[in-house]
């Protein structure tokens, strides 16, 4: 009877919250699951943090799965992850690479490609440089003086400048009209821009995370303080858009090899606009997900789970030609759209998925719902919140937080969450 142990590797940063809530319902989940033919395989789990040191790019690695959070922006943490894919076939969510080559703008372009709404989106040349030796000739020849009134004319007003691989909303400005345009440029700096036309007013702002094939819509107000920006609301979406958000994001998210993205989408007039979606490390703290925070957290574990027991291969080459195709198709819109979804679940294996889950995962509930009530949770709440928080809101906000868990705990924990979906 062959036994196995998967290793999950957890590659943190700053993180606090989540990785205390996922390893203790990992080892509580105390997994010894039968597999294989005849369920003879037998598979247990053990977690660890990645730590950073000098490595031989030919030493083995011991994960069989990385859960990474660090290496959009540290450097020998990614070069040990895509040596790790390419010579020891580890499984890491997200694809290095195309965290590394696939920016916001590139994004952008890609699902214009598949006829997505993407609000009207330019890029302007940088307004300053670093000094590069070939940079004066470059210029000189070939850089052609162009008229922010044209341009600001032709996409027309409100519009939001923003850094083409930005993220945490730095540097993003409104401009409402020249003089704002010419300020905002002229503040850019070195950093590349891209242009987008406001969706304003809008009827919806949605952020749909999607883990896998698990996708969760929040509904989102960005004018509201931190705390509040993630409301609670749920079901608040008719079938039909709540469907065209899940299929956008899972579309996205197979696209690019993103196990764990969320895509921004604004809605105005019936038609759903995608405005952010490339996010390599999306907000995963109690303390701007609180209500939904534990369903993140479980679909962290399930899918985490699925990939290092059923030794899921990771598509290292991303393979955009399938979407192309659909793209290409005399058909419409919303039956493109279909179409990317129906690879996306093929590529994220959706319905093995979920029978794993019902078959090997079916005491998460259970267990969720207990240890999201413990005071060990209260506790790392507690060291989020006293990281982020100025000492006299520590109290305050670590009970708000702990509350919204807890109505999570009433209103869904109780019933358990049909495997994320
Ligand atoms: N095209 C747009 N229409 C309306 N609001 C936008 C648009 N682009 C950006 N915003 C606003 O600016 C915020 C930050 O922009 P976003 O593209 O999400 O950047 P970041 O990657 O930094 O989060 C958004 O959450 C939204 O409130
Ligand atoms: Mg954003």
């Amino acid at each position: 009877m062959p036994q196995r142990t998967v290793n999950i590797g957890l590659s943190l940063g700053a993180d606090i919250c989540w990785p205390i809530a996922y390893e203790s319902l990992l080892e509580g989940l105390n997994l010894d699951l039968k597999l294989g033919r005849l369920s003879r395989d037998r598979v247990n789990f053990a977690c660890e943090r990645v730590t950073i040191e000098p490595f031989d790019l030919r030493q083995p690695v011991k994960y069989d799965v990385v859960i990474d959070r660090l290496t959009h922006w540290y450097t020998i943490s990614r070069e040990w992850i895509k040596k790790a894919i390419v010579l020891n076939d580890l499984y890491v969510y997200n694809n290095p690479w195309s965290i590394q080559a696939n920016e916001k703008h590139t994004s952008y372009a890609a699902m214009m490609r598949l006829g997505l709404d993407i609000p009207e989106t330019w890029m302007l040349p940088a307004k300053a440089y670093e000094h590069a030796d070939d940079l004066e000739p470059t210029l000189r020849q070939y850089a052609r003086l162009f008229s922010l009134e044209e341009i600001g004319e032709k996409i027309g007003y409100p519009f939001f400048m923003k850094p083409y691989h930005g993220g945490g909303w730095k540097g993003v400005t409104r401009i409402d009209d020249l003089a704002g345009f010419q300020r905002a440029y002229d503040a850019s700096g070195t950093d590349l821009m891209n242009l987008q036309k406001a969706v304003i007013p809008y009827d919806w702002f949605v952020r749909c995370i999607g883990l896998g094939p698990q996708t969760r819509k929040v509904n989102y107000d960005p004018s509201a303080p931190l705390h509040d920006r993630y409301t609670m609301d749920t079901d608040f979406l008719p079938e039909t858009d709540a469907k065209v958000l899940e299929d956008t994001t899972l579309t996205i998210n197979a696209f690019f090899g993103w196990d764990f993205n969320s895509c921004e989408a604004l809605a105005q007039g019936g038609i759903w606009y995608p405005i952010d979606f490339a996010n390599a490390c999306p907000d995963s703290q109690v303390t701007s997900l609180h209500y939904h925070w534990p369903w993140l957290i479980k679909a962290n574990l399930r899918w985490s789970i699925f990939c290092g027991a059923t030794g899921r291969k990771m598509r290292k080459t991303l393979d955009w030609e399938p979407f192309f195709a659909i793209a290409d198709k005399d058909i419409s819109p919303r039956e493109k759209l279909a179409g990317y979804a129906a690879i996306a679940h093929q590529r994220f294996e959706t319905e093995k998925f979920r029978d794993f889950c019902r078959k090997h995962l079916g005491h998460l509930d259970e267990l969720a719902y207990d240890f999201f009530g413990t005071e060990k949770l209260r506790e790392a709440i507690n060291r989020k919140v006293t990281a982020l928080f100025p000492a006299h809101e520590i109290d305050e906000f670590t009970e708000l937080f702990w509350q919204r868990v807890q109505t999570w705990r009433e209103q869904e924990g109780a019933r358990g969450d049909e495997a994320g979906f």
